[in-house]
This record gives structure tokens, C-alpha cells and sequence, in this order.
């Protein structure tokens, strides 16, 4: 953990557009810059900095935030690493928290693994590079596959020796402790001696998102039936295989940039693609897709594009991925090579351009590849046929998404020649099975009767208080420590100009109103208490705020109403400013909040009332109802106060 004035040097020292510059070309557009933006496409530039204010803002995405916000969406970090990143950036030394025994023991160990496994990897480049084993065996082999230098360099593969032990007696040497030869997988103890794991193979190093090496493959080079063809690390502290997708390092910034990924199944697809030019691509290495490696995709892109062999193993295991990525809300694509090709063998064969051709041309969405890969099997036959509409609309069930299931069900319709009711029917029928079990808790037999329609009650709010919320955060951020001009009469008669902050704090905690949404009031709460001390807030303590949901709320509403004012300008109308007007706005505003809380509670107190009579309790009746009418005559009041202004 950082401190917290480590946390305050770094916020002070790192100046936004220095730091966003780095990544956009930004120009100076009056007080602001403005750029291409990084995280949507876009052609004409609506990304604003404000170094006024510290914030980010893209008019065209929302997305908004403050300088540790920024590196932590464009460079895909937690928010400690997106602090370390700055600190570097501004040469302060960041001093860490303590940490509780345990978690120094367990972060001892990963640090201990990864020394061991960043060890390993540079004594295979060598071997594989520098020596002459490693030249004859391992050097020549990838030649004859026709892999280049810069490639096996990028991807820092290695070769191991051929003697049995030669790795852990060199490791050992250089002062390694066996332990963490053995937990790493490296080593393997047997009997009082250490055997290397990975003896006569190709490396090929597995790397974590920021390059640390967590794992290695390893290819045997003779082809002995009883070896293994590929043997992989085994699961430690720091290499879960199924959270772990090759290429991943290498790839990251051309998924973001090209806004998809492809997916292979082995280390040498990978490397050939990166050959071909096409660099946004990962492999599973062997396993089938699981939903960790699918969610580690779908922080850079939603767009999936499987890349298959074209025989039937390829295809089965290109079906099986695709649920997987459906249900996650992503798009799925498929890619089948020719006959008997992989990707790494079928890049080579064509030319760069060639291949990429092959790749946009053969691009099929999954359902239409699917049913295009079946209804040749089903041909002529109705069962088959009823078979494939049913798988078929199995995958179409697991998308959260209503208007995607919409489009697919057109698709399958157009395609199968089955009415779009059809579809739909069973589509809902299998979510509805789903979402009985999910609510039953417990896994239900795949085929089990549709249950009889529940009668929900209507507990969902109608009315929401979200906007009124926010429209009241807003004007503490904007205006909090205005004067407020509208003056206050006090309990004993005297009369006092207040500012906006403690007109607001003091309307809503005398009523003993609160926050629906955590952060609004987290963000209240803050104002309020600073009202208490007699304490001016600015808004830049929000904008630098901690908490990543705080920071980017605050730079998002504070860039709304910067644009505001800004489209008033161009437009050359004389429009009031805000300020000129807050002493209608704020009390609207607090006005507005009020009317929308009661209503939220008119309608539980109808859930109430509703729920008395049908369980006989007549003696709550009376006064629930009495509560009902106090609550209607101040939603009159309020309706009254603000007058033809709002509408209630
Ligand atoms: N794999 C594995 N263990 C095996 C076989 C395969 O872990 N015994 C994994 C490897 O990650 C491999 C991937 O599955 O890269 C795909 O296997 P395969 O298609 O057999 O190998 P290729 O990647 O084509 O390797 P090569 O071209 O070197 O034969
Ligand atoms: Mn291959």
C-alpha cells in the first residue's frame, strides 16, 4: 500500500496535459487542449484536458476522470500501479505501507518465484543464442520453421539443455534456493536428485500482462512417441494456466488499437501471426477458453475472432470457446483455415497481404458459421434440423444483451427458415429455466418444465432519485463555496447570507434526508462535515480524490457544465450564466430533491398499505394511511413552492 503523502506528492507533482501528452498529440484550444480520442475512434477531436481543473473529458465517449484515471483506462492499470507509474514518471519515491505478516510471506514468495522464473528465462535465451548446443539444436530448429530472429527475441524463447540436470545444478550455483527451483516447476526432485523439467526443449516464456515471465512451454525436438510433444509449467503461486493467455504482453497495445483479438491455440500460431503482421493475437496453449481468459480479453476489446484449423478438431474446439464469450455480452467470429492448416503453417505458405485477405474474407459471425457448419449435416433430415435450431438457440439464450439476441434471432430465422416467434419462444423459454434455477440456487436437469408464471410483486421503484441526486452533487461541486445570496432567516429571527454548501447541507440534514446512491453521499457527507467546521471545499479534492469512482464522477460532472457554458458562447445569445441564477437554481434544486424522496416513499408506503390488506393486518391501516396524507400534503407544499417553474 502507498502512503497517503506519497499519494498527495505524486497528485501535486503530475501535471495532466505533460502526462496525457505522451500518449495524444494535444493542441491548445484556449484553456483547454484538445486531441484525438484514446479510447474510442473517432475523427474529429472531442477529448478535452482542462488543466484548470485537472480533468479529462471526451465529449464524444463520456469518459472522464482525472491524470491517475487517465493511465489507469489508457494503460490498463489497477490504481496503485497507475500511481507507481506517475511516481516514476516524477522521479518521487513512493513509500509503501506496511504489510501484515501473512501478506509479506505470500508476496515474498510470488517475488521469490518470479526472480527464479526471470532467472530461468534469460539462462534459455542464452543457452539458446549463446551457445553451441543450443545453436545446433534449438536455433537451427526454429530456422527450419522459418522463424526470424526479431521474432524469437520478441517473444524471448529459449532452449534447455539436453542434460538432465544441467539447469538446476547452474541455478543452484548461482545461489537459487531448491525450493523455489521446485515450486516454479523448473526442477523436479526425485529421490535426493534434481532433475530439470524442461531438459532438450524449446522455451517458450509466458508472460504476465506487464512482461514478467510467470511460466514456460516447452517443445520436445525429437518426435518420441512417449514423450510429450509440448510440456508446460505447473501451477505455483504465480502461473495459473487459466488465467493466463500466451501473447498477451505482446499484444496488448494492438488489441486496443485495432479493437479485436485474435485467438489461436498455440505458441508457434502466435509467433507466426506476429510474423504476418497481425499482432493483435493470444492463445489458449492447448486448454479449452475459460471465463478468467475471456474477462482478461474483454478489458482491451469485445471483439473476439477465433482462428482455427479447418478439421474437425478445430472446429469442435472453436465451438466450444463460443458460449463462454457470448455470455460475457462480447462478439464472437470465426476463422477456418483450409484443410489440415494451421495458423502458424498457413501464414507461411501465403504472403502477409495474402493472409490478411484470408482473414477478412473468411471472417463469419459464430451463429451464422454454425448454422452453416450443421445444416450441411442436417440436410434433408428434421430431426437433425430440430437438433441444430435447439443448440443453436441455446448460444442465441446465453447473451445478456436483448438487441443482440433480437439481431441473432433474425439471422437464425432468415437462415433456417423458422418464424421469428418460433425463436423467440424457445429463446425465452430456456432463459426462463435459467433464471429459476439461478433463483432456486440450486442446478436443475437441463430440460426442465417451464414453471408456471410468477406473480412478482412490484417492488422495482418507479420513480428514481438518481437525477435529483445529482443535480444537488453538482451544485455543491460547482458552487459550494459561492456566497450564497438568498438569505436565511435563523431560528431566533436574525438573518444571514450563507453559501451555497450550507444552504444545501442544512436543508437536507434538517429533514434527515439521505444519499440513494453511495457515492453522492459519500461525496455529501464530505460537504457536510466541512459545513460543520466551517470549512470551504473545492472541487479539486474530488477531482483528486482516492477513490477512482469519486475522482472520475466529479471530473464528469464538473466537464458537463464547462461544455454548457461553452456552447452558450459560441452560440453569441446572452444567456444568464449559472451563477447569476443560483438563487433560484439551488433552492429548485433542493426542492426537486425533496419532492422526489417523498414520492419514493409514497410508493413504499403504498407497498405497505397493499401488503396490510391483503394479510388482514387492520390495525396497521390507520396509520399507515395517516402517513400517507402528511406525506401528500408536503409533496403539495413543495409543488406550490416551486411553483410553474418545474413541474412536479
Ligand atoms: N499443447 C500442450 N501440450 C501438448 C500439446 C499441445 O500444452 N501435449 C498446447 C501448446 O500450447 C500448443 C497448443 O496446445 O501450442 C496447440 O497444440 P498443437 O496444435 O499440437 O501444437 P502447435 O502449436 O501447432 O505446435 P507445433 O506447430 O510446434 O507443432
Ligand atoms: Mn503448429
Amino acid at each position: 500500500m502507498i502512503d497517503r503523502s506519497t499519494i498527495e506528492r505524486i497528485l501535486n507533482a503530475a501535471q495532466i496535459v505533460e502526462v496525457i501528452q505522451e500518449f495524444v498529440p494535444l493542441r491548445r484550444r484556449g484553456v483547454n487542449y484538445l486531441g484525438l480520442c484514446p479510447f474510442h475512434n473517432e475523427k474529429t477531436p472531442s477529448f478535452t484536458v482542462s488543466p484548470a481543473r485537472e480533468i479529462f473529458k471526451c465529449f464524444g465517449c463520456g469518459k472522464a476522470g482525472n491524470v491517475v484515471n487517465f493511465i489507469m483506462e489508457h494503460e490498463h492499470l489497477s490504481y496503485p500501479e497507475a500511481l507507481k507509474f506517475l511516481a516514476k514518471k516524477y522521479h518521487i519515491e513512493v513509500v509503501e505501507r506496511e504489510l501484515s505478516q501473512e501478506e509479506i510471506e505470500k508476496q515474498n514468495e510470488r517475488e521469490s518465484l518470479l526472480v527464479v522464473t526471470a532467472y530461468a528465462s534469460r539462462q534459455f535465451s542464452e543457452n539458446l543464442f549463446n551457445s553451441d548446443e543450443g545453436q545446433s539444436v534449438g536455433l537451427s530448429y526454429f530456422r527450419e520453421r522459418g522463424f526470424r530472429h526479431d521474432t524469437l527475441k520478441k517473444f524471448e524463447t529459449g532452449y534447455s539443455f539436453e542434460k538432465r540436470d544441467a539447469f538446476s545444478r547452474k541455478a543452484l550455483a548461482d545461489g537459487h534456493r531448491k525450493d523455489f527451483l521446485v515450486k516454479t516447476g523448473l526442477s523436479i526432485e526425485h529421490e535426493d536428485r534434481i532433475f530439470d523439467r524442461f531438459s532438450g526443449r524449446i522455451i517458450f516464456p509466458i508472460h504476465s500482462l506487464s512482461g514478467q515471465v510467470l511460466g514456460f512451454g516447452g517443445r520436445i525436438l525429437k518426435s518420441e512417441a512417449r514423450a510429450a510433444k509440448y510440456l508446460n509449467s505447473p501451477e505455483s503461486e504465480i502461473y495459473h494456466k487459466s488465467r493466463i493467455l500466451y501473447g498477451i504482453y505482446q499484444a496488448r497495445r494492438t488489441i486496443i488499437k485495432e479493437d479485436k483479438c485474435y485467438l489461436v491455440e498455440g505458441y508457434t500460431d502466435v509467433m507466426a501471426l506476429h510474423e504476418a503482421n497481425v499482432e493483435n493475437v493470444v492463445a489458449s496453449s492447448g486448454t479449452s477458453l475459460t471465463r478468467e481468459q475471456v474477462r482478461l480479453i474483454k478489458r482491451f476489446t469485445p471483439n473476439i475472432t477465433m482462428l482455427y484449423d479447418g478439421d474437425p478438431a478445430g472446429i469442435k474446439a472453436s465451438l466450444r470457446g463460443t458460449d463462454l464469450i457470448l455470455e460475457e455480452g462480447m462478439n464472437v467470429r470465426i476463422v477456418l483455415l483450409p484443410e489440415n492448416e494451421d495458423p502458424d503453417s498457413f501464414s507461411k505458405k501465403s504472403s502477409n497481404e495474402e493472409f490478411l485477405n484470408y482473414l477478412n474474407e473468411n471472417e463469419t459471425d459464430f451463429i451464422r458459421f454454425k448454422i452453416n457448419l450443421l445444416l450441411e449435416d442436417a440436410a434433408g433430415d428434421p430431426v437433425k434440423k430440430a437438433n441444430l435450431i435447439r443448440d443453436i438457440v441455446r448460444s442465441i439464450a446465453v447473451i445478456p444483451e436483448s438487441i443482440t439476441r433480437t439481431i441473432y434471432i433474425k439471422e437464425c430465422s432468415t437462415v433456417m427458415e423458422v418464424p421469428e416467434e418460433v425463436l423467440y419462444h424457445e429463446v425465452n423459454k430456456i432463459r426462463q429455466q435459467r433464471s429459476f434455477r439461478d433463483r432456486n440456487k440450486y442446478p436443475g436437469p437441463e430440460d426442465l418444465p417451464v414453471p408456471p408464471p410468477v406473480i412478482t410483486k412490484k417492488v422495482k421503484q418507479e420513480v428514481t432519485t438518481y437525477i435529483s441526486e445529482k443535480e444537488i452533487i453538482r451544485l455543491l461541486l460547482k458552487f459550494g463555496s459561492h456566497e450564497f445570496e438568498r438569505i436565511i432567516r435563523k431560528e431566533d429571527g436574525r438573518e444571514e447570507v450563507t453559501t451555497v454548501a450550507d444552504y444545501i447541507v442544512r436543508e437536507i440534514v434538517s429533514d434527515e434526508l439521505t444519499f440513494d446512491e453511495v457515492i453522492f453521499g459519500s461525496i455529501f457527507e464530505e460537504f457536510r462535515f466541512a459545513s460543520e467546521q466551517g470549512i470551504f471545499l473545492e472541487d479539486r479534492i474530488f477531482i483528486k480524490n482516492e477513490d477512482p469512482d469519486i475522482s472520475m464522477l466529479s471530473a464528469d460532472i464538473l466537464a458537463e457544465s464547462h461544455q454548457l457554458s461553452r456552447i452558450w458562447v459560441s452560440k453569441h445569445t446572452y444567456v444568464e450564466t449559472e451563477d447569476m441564477k443560483l438563487r433560484d437554481i439551488v433552492p429548485d434544486a433542493v426542492l426537486k430533491f425533496k419532492g422526489d424522496k417523498i414520492k419514493v416513499r409514497l410508493q413504499e408506503l403504498m407497498e405497505e398499505l397493499r401488503e396490510a390488506v391483503s394479510s388482514d393486518d387492520m390495525e396497521r391501516i390507520p396509520e399507515l394511511l395517516k402517513r400517507d396524507q402528511a406525506l401528500k400534503a408536503a409533496l403539495g407544499i413543495i409543488s406550490k413552492q416551486l411553483g410553474n417553474r418545474i413541474l412536479l
